[in-house]
Parts: C-alpha cells; structure tokens; sequence
C-alpha cells in the first residue's frame, strides 16, 4: 500500500449550504438529448405519459433532480419560442444548424418542456436567445411563461395552460464569447445589460438571471462582466469541460482507454478547482457580499463520439472514469459553495457525460447517474469544511491528489462523507479526524467495477452499480477507511 491520506472533518464550523441547484440537469436540443431520449411524441411502442418516455422520467425522478436547463446550449441561441408553441401541426420544421443539420420539428417546446418538469418535479431554467433573438422576443417569452392576465396569457391559456408557470431562472444568452455571437467581453457586458432590463415579472415573482460567463480560464470575461453588468446580474456562468489528449478538438476515446488517458482526464477534471478560486476571486472583487453566484452550467467529459454515430450528435459512452469526473467536480463545488450555487452536467440523457442512455424502447443508467443518485444527500446539506492530506497519483506526465473528497451535514441531521481513490492500482488507507462529531455508527455504499473503462450497455446494464461498503469504521471521533482502487465510495455517519 502507499502513502495514507489524513483528514480532518470540521463539523463544528459548518460552512455554506450546498444548494440542490448544483445537482441541474442541462436538456439541449442536440442529437437524441430531447428527441428520442425524452421525448417519443405519440409511438405508443415506447410507454410514455403526455409524450415522455416513463423508463427516462422515473429514473430522473429518482435523481431528485432539482433543474433542467433547456433548450440549449448553442441552440438557444438561435431558438424562437413562438416557432414552438401552439397546434403541432402547425409549428415550423426547421434545421438544427448546430448539431448535425437535422430537421428541428419543433414538437417539443415552452408547454412540453413545463410537462416535463411537472413530471420529473424539477424547476425551470430557461436559457434565451441573445444570439440572434431580440430583447422584445425575450422579454415576451418571459411574459408568456409568467403573466397572470394580458394578451400572452391569454395565448398561452389558448395553447392549453391557464396558470402561469414559476420561471425561478433564465440565462440571458448562452456562450457570447462563441456560437451566441462572437462578442468581445465590453459588447457582451452591454447587450447583457440590454436585455436583462426588459426581463421583468409579475409583482412578488422574482427572476434569477444568469448572464453568458466565462469559457474555461477567461479571467478577463468574469472582469469585464463583474465591472460593467453587475447590477443587472444575479449569476454569471462559467462552461469548463474535461478534454483529455490535448483538448479541443475532442479526440479521445470515451472507452478504449489506459491509464495515462485516465489520469489525463482526471487531471483535466481537477483544474476546474484552480478555475473556480481564479473567477471566484476575480468576483469578490466587485462583489466581496457574494450576491452574484457562479453558475458552472456546462461541465463534464467531452470525448470523441461513439463509432457509427452522427458526430454533430455527441454522443458517447460512460465508464468508471466519468463517474470519478463527476464526483471530483462535486467534490470541488463543496468546497467553493459559498461561490457556487449552480451548476449543470452536460447533458441528461444520450449527450456527453450523461447520466442516462437510450436506443430506441432500450435504457441505460450510466456510472455518472450513479454518482449523482451517491450524493443526492448532498442537496441543500450544509457543507462541513473538510481537509485533506493525500499523496499524489501520478501516471506520465500526469500528477493529481489521490484522494478526492467532501463532507456535508444533511437536512436531517446526518452526516454525509464522499471520498473518491482516483489511483487505479492502490488501496488509499484514509484516516479522518471528526471534529466536533461524535458518531458511533458508519454505514457506506461504493462505486467500482473490474477495469478503469467499465461501463453499462443494454446488453449488460448493471457492470457498474453502487454495492454496499464495509471497509470503514469509526470510534472516539476518528473514521478510517480502507477505500479501494479506482472508486468512490459515501458514507453515512449517526
Ligand atoms: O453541451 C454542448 C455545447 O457545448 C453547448 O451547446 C454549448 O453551450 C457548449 O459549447
């Protein structure tokens, strides 16, 4: 065995809550993400309720999840809501320039898309066109959505919903900086300003707008945006993914991989920590009350896509790797709450790092959707600030921490403690000194499978699925745990 990790839990200084919306879920218009994946229309050959397919909405309801974001992504920024309200019959065909140059039927739009929040029993956040949209057409789709009485909700009731729906969010633009217009930073800040200022509610509602944030370490975006648009800013986002080999364009295979790729991945994976500390301290800058949110609504692997299929589609496989991607991020957004409210794995379902895979009547749940179902705990938990000693695992040129982790304190009184061994080949014996808890009893469940790339297919779904974990104990306020190769394990503390 290695080195040991030693840490130190700090349940008598409970930090900021670790608020749900970190566990958002991102639903783009984009290959098989909505169409086929969720949405199956009236094929009565697939089991669905008002078009959602019944398999893929349970297995979200059991996520918890808290937010879809919706409809895109770069398809957003070229989306007009009125093309998708109304008799379907009648919606425009339109072309996803995008993704794949596919016909956009427009079935699914702002009533589907509220169906399909009524029925996973998530909340809204709507991303709008800044790219080739107009402040009007934005402004009146906030209206249509939330307007008790008027003209819009008059169509909107016509359309089939009387009551207005609840709009907690809503992007103002996706990626300014890129497919949503190509903008400088001074330009983006303007036109952020622009349109936020006709976003409005009905009295006694409010609107969280996130602004179009950074791409991955540009520093000078958050700085522009912090300086010029901050007051008519709740949130600004921040769009970092895990590129392995070299990054863009993505090249590596999503499962045909060694041990370098996954240490490149995974050390791609904690860069996201030094991301986060950049932004967060350009921000506190201008806004040392943290008012302003980070919002981290794209992340996760980007691959090259599976073999045979449509590349503008991004579809790929999930293995073990991406389950330990997911549990670092969300280990790294613990202990940046106080910063980050937000975040959004890209994407749901059959898009990157999703959490559930489809083909036709066939579903999947991926080592990532395990991961997210592993930490529901961590929902509006308060987070207990957690130190770590760790060696470092390195493969070639690739050197992280070997040991991952995050502690909160649920809503129920019990304590939660996610440790992830990022090293393939050793146990990580880990001893971890509670402060200010007293718990007499550990229980555990851990996340691991026989290789680095294995994963779950329709034809063997459950190679990687959370199993019950014995190797820890506790006693006289000290937690030990022999926590194994390549896994990520969470343990509940009373
Ligand atoms: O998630 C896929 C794409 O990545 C999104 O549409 C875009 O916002 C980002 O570049």
């Amino acid at each position: 065995a290695g080195k040991p990790t030693t840490a130190t839990i700090h349940a008598d200084r409970p930090g900021p809550v670790y608020d749900r919306r970190i566990f958002t879920q991102f639903a783009e218009h984009l290959g098989h993400g909505i169409y086929g994946g969720l949405w199956v229309g009236n094929d009565r050959s697939i089991p669905n309720t008002n078009g959602f397919r019944n398999d893929v909405v349970a297995a979200l309801r059991n996520l918890s999840v808290p937010v879809i974001r919706w409809p895109g992504g770069c398809f957003a920024d070229e989306y007009h809501w009125r093309e998708g309200v109304g008799p379907k019959g009648k919606r425009p065909i339109k072309v996803n320039t995008n993704w794949g140059g596919v016909t956009e039927p427009n079935s699914v739009g702002t009533h589907e898309y509220f169906e399909l929040l009524r029925q996973v029993g998530a909340e809204a956040y709507i991303s709008g066109n800044v790219g080739n949209g107009t402040p009007q057409e934005m402004a009146e789709w906030v209206e249509y959505i939330t307007a008790p009485a008027g003209s819009l909700a008059d169509e909107r009731a016509k359309n089939g919903h009387k009551e207005p729906w609840v709009l907690p969010a809503f992007g103002i633009g996706n990626e300014l900086w890129g497919c949503g217009g190509n903008m400088r930073a001074e330009y983006a800040a303007d036109v952020t300003k622009r349109y936020s200022t006709f976003l409005k509610v009905p009295a006694g509602k409010t609107l969280v707008r996130i602004a179009s944030g950074a791409n991955g370490g540009d520093y000078n975006w958050t700085e522009v945006m912090m300086r010029d648009a901050a007051k008519q800013l709740d949130a600004l986002s921040l769009h970092y993914y895990t590129l392995p080999q070299g990054g863009w364009p993505p090249k590596a295979d999503p499962v045909n991989f060694d041990e370098t790729a996954w240490a490149d991945t995974l050390a791609a994976t904690w860069k996201m920590d030094e991301l986060i500390t950049g932004h967060s301290k350009v921000m506190d800058k201008y806004d040392p009350q943290k008012r302003i949110f980070l919002a981290v609504d794209e992340w996760g692997t980007w691959y090259a896509p599976d073999p045979g299929t449509n590349p503008g589609f991004l579809r790929q496989q999930n293995t073990l790797r991406d389950a330990l991607v997911a549990s670092v991020n969300l280990d790294i957004f613990a202990k940046h709450a106080d910063r980050v409210r937000m975040s959004a794995i890209a994407q749901m379902v059959n898009v990157l790092q999703a959490m559930i895979l489809t083909e036709g009547r066939k579903m999947v749940l991926t080592p990532t959707y395990h991961v997210f179902e592993m930490y529901k705990p961590w929902q509006d938990a308060t987070v207990l600030p957690i130190d770590i000693d760790t060696p470092w695992y390195n493969k070639d040129r690739f050197v992280m921490p070997a040991v991952s982790g995050s502690a909160v304190r649920a809503r129920d009184g019990k304590v939660h403690v996610g440790l992830s061994n990022l090293d393939p080949n050793q146990t990580n014996m880990v001893t971890v000194k509670l402060d200010g808890l007293n718990a007499a009893n550990v229980s555990g469940r851990i996340l691991t499978a026989p290789a680095i790339n294995s994963h779950n297919s329709f034809d063997a779904p459950e190679v990687v699925k959370p199993a019950a974990f014995t190797g820890a104990q506790v006693s006289g306020g000290t937690l030990t745990v022999a926590l194994p190769p390549k896994s990520v394990v969470v343990l509940d503390l009373q």
